[in-house]
């Protein structure tokens, strides 16, 4: 059993093969951190907690001085009595206190993961595949039980953990922050990495030494956003790509998150990450549970590159659910950007005849298709067919396409409406809204309330019938806006601040409910790009349109971001026409289809309008990336040289048997006389021979890692190069 309780030191051993994780209640009473990190066999508790007394630092122990909360490293720790760092939670309580005394009051250690209903989380497929240690402790004068959930992963180097509130008294309690989780390093000897961006611009690394005090990211916008990913990790200092330790924390949540890192006089470092406690209260009243989100724990000694290759693992196998879940994606034609709202059923035939020809195998109909929907000033909510543009609905575009050989998928905007829309002239008090306000609109559209069951269970049907209407084998569910005046017309005043923390659990219930009553539909999530790339929309739906950005120059920056935490097959990449709507760059034909082929390859463009020659290089390409498309979704990737670092990019992805790999080479401007370039791979068998793109001669795998590929540099801005390695029977 990978997690040991050794009663007489009061010791938790959280491990497996390669990683251990230690708690220890101290004086019966309090869950301090003892450490995480590589597997240790075991920890002598007198040389890893020494008491210091420190001036101003206050004890809760009158028999022992030395000790302080405000130093005590801990595992879920109390503002109030005498830490003064940033607490976990706080819950104020019926006399308006918010002082509490949660005390350890009993365990339970079990194999397998518990899954919490309505939540999104990592799970597991087989009991022994995870053990589960909760910890339980009580307030006794509040009536208030807190679990703290941990789950140890026995073949990934995971620890998953979450909390939950339990209000076993007769007072109502009001939660104004729950973390997942917190933890408290012994050094500060680190730096932070986190992913942030905005519109067009999604997941851009930053890395800085940590400081003393406080330092976070954050979302308020109702959505995990495009500014900051529900991510952040510590580096020790010497970490890079392929060496070091790295903590990564990921929260599996689609809301308002923030991730906090404060750096004390005494060198602790704290991290956490959760709900947003800005804009948070939660009433929970007697006999009612909270469970927060999960965080999602991954340590590496391999470097930024082994944390993602944890994290890709988990993602891909363990939260992604569903018939798509190890399967390569189809390669789709999406009309977006070659028509925009202004198509007719003829013109989209005619796309799906040149799609056909090329060998795409799912032709996506986007925004524009219903209601009076012919700009984005109306008409979402309105999810009826319309008929000038479609004569013969959905059903006999989808038939068309289908006769063609391919799949039909579908664009929908279910959480959002129109203040142009029957359905907003019906129900004026469905949306986001604080009585007698302004209704700030973005993209000139409000924010339906999906706090309330009544609006969800009607997204649920209206999206039932639509999904019925017509053979539909993917749906693309966008979300186009963020919230404003965040208020619900169901709710009382005191729960009014729970309003964004309820509109994702209804929109995880209408997901769950879709989902599950259509199994064969692949399902692609979307937020204007990549608003809302995150663990909780990946477990409905197995993949993300990355970003709006499909400039092959701009995505190489975006998809290296992404990937530290996301894996390829979960990432959506088009191939689109040039100048580039959103930077207006021409780049070649063959870097698009390069840059789209290091993900799940599609096209968004006037494919009708190709020239023969690229006719012929996307032909050539999509042959290509049916031989490497396994490779892509399913291999363990290893970035070589980054965008953020220079004018070279290159990645490569390596087969689990280390018998085929495939690199992307890219070089955005040509430089005169330039030196002499080698990619050393990473990843293969040192003792293996390879071939490159089945040409003689063979190197071994380890002259391939020390010595490297040997690159063409050619005379060219923007050029790219795939090549395939294979292993020499
Ligand atoms: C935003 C998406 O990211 C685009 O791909 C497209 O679907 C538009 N919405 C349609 O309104």
């Amino acid at each position: 059993m990978p997690i040991e309780w050794n009663e007489q030191d009061k010791i938790f051993h959280l491990y497996n093969q390669r990683i251990s994780y230690f708690i220890q209640i101290v004086h019966g009473k309090y869950p301090a951190h003892l450490y995480w990190g590589s597997r240790v066999q075991a920890l002598q508790p007198a040389s890893i907690l020494i008491y210091k007394s420190r001036a101003f630092s206050p004890t809760t122990e009158p028999g022992d001085p030395k000790f302080s909360l405000d130093t005590l490293p801990q595992e879920y720790p109390a503002f109030g009595n005498g830490d003064f760092r940033l607490p976990a939670y706080q819950l104020r309580t019926r006399d308006g206190s918010t002082i509490t005394e949660f005390t350890y009051d009993s365990h339970e250690i079990f194999p397998g993961k518990p899954h919490f209903e309505g939540l999104p989380a990592a799970y597991v497929e087989e009991e022994n595949e995870a053990d589960t240690l909760v910890i339980t402790m009580v307030d006794s004068m509040l009536g208030i039980g807190l679990n703290l959930h941990y789950t140890i992963y026995r073949d990934l180097d995971v620890i998953t953990r979450s909390v939950s509130f339990e209000n076993l008294g007769s007072h109502q309690v009001e939660i104004h922050k729950c973390m997942s989780m917190s933890i408290d390093f012994r050094h500060s000897n680190w730096d932070w990495l986190h992913l942030h961006g905005t519109w067009a611009r999604e997941r851009h690394i930053e890395r800085q030494p940590l400081h003393h005090g406080t330092q976070m990211i954050s979302s308020a916008r109702g959505a995990s956003s495009h500014q900051h990913n529900p991510f952040v990790a510590l580096l020790s200092k010497n970490a890079s790509e392929d060496h070091g330790e790295v903590f990564g924390l990921s929260l599996v949540y689609s809301g308002n998150f923030e991730a906090s890192i404060e750096v004390d006089p005494f060198e602790t470092t704290r991290l956490a990450i959760g709900i947003n406690p800005f804009d948070f209260i939660w009433v929970l009243k007697p006999g009612e549970t909270f469970q927060s989100p999960e965080a999602l724990m991954v340590f590496s000694k391999e470097g930024i590159g082994g944390m993602s290759r944890t994290f890709h693992r988990l993602l891909r196998t363990r939260v992604c659910r569903g018939i798509y879940r190890d399967k390569t994606r189809p390669i789709l034609l999406n009309n977006w950007e070659a028509t925009r709202f202004n198509f007719t059923e003829e013109k989209l035939k005619k796309l799906s005849d040149a799609a056909a020809d090329l060998g795409i195998e799912l032709f996506v109909l986007d925004d524009g298709w219903f209601g009076r929907r012919n700009n984005d000033k109306s008409s979402l909510g309105d999810w009826v067919v319309n008929r000038k543009k479609l004569p013969h609905g959905l059903k006999g575009l989808a038939n068309y396409v289908q006769t063609k050989g391919m799949q039909f998928g579908l664009w929908v905007e279910p959480e959002m409406i129109s203040p142009d829309s029957d359905l907003y002239r019906r129900h004026p008090d469905w949306c986001l809204h604080v009585k007698g306000r302004n209704r700030t609109l973005s993209r000139n559209q409000l924010v339906l309330d999906l706090s309330r069951e009544d609006v969800c269970d009607w997204v649920i049907e209206t999206f039932t019938t639509i999904f019925n209407s017509a053979p539909i084998n993917y749906v693309k569910w966008d979300m186009n806006r963020n919230m404003t005046e965040v208020g619900s017309a169901e709710l009382p005043r005191e729960r009014q601040k729970e309003t964004a923390h309820r509109y994702m659990l209804g929109l995880y219930r209408i997901l769950g409910t879709l989902t599950k009553r259509f199994p064969e539909i692949l399902f692609e999530s979307c937020s204007g790009g990549g608003g809302r790339f995150d663990p909780g929309m990946l477990y409905y739906m197995p993949q993300t349109w990355t970003s709006d950005d499909t400039d092959a120059v701009e995505r190489l920056k975006i998809q290296y971001g992404t990937s530290l935490v996301y894996p390829a097959v979960t990432m959506g990449a088009h191939v689109s026409d040039v100048p580039n709507h959103q930077v207006g760059r021409n780049t070649p034909l063959k870097m698009r289809c390069h840059v789209a082929m290091a993900a799940n390859l599609g096209f968004e463009m006037n494919i009708d309008k190709l020239s023969k020659d690229e006719r012929v290089t996307i032909k050539r390409e999509i042959k290509f990336y049916h031989q490497i498309q396994e490779l892509v979704c399913f291999g363990d990737l290893y970035r070589l040289l980054s965008p953020f670092e220079g004018m070279d990019t290159a990645w490569m992805y390596v087969a689990p048997d280390q018998q085929q790999a495939v690199v992307f080479y890219y070089r955005i401007l040509a430089a005169p006389n330039p030196p002499l370039l080698r990619l050393k791979l990473r990843g293969l068998n040192p003792k293996v021979k390879y071939r490159t793109n089945n040409v003689a001669p063979a190197y071994f795998g380890d002259e391939l890692m020390k010595i490297g590929l040997a690159v063409t540099q050619i005379k060219k801005d923007f050029s790219s190069e795939i090549f395939l390695i294979q292993a020499m029977e």
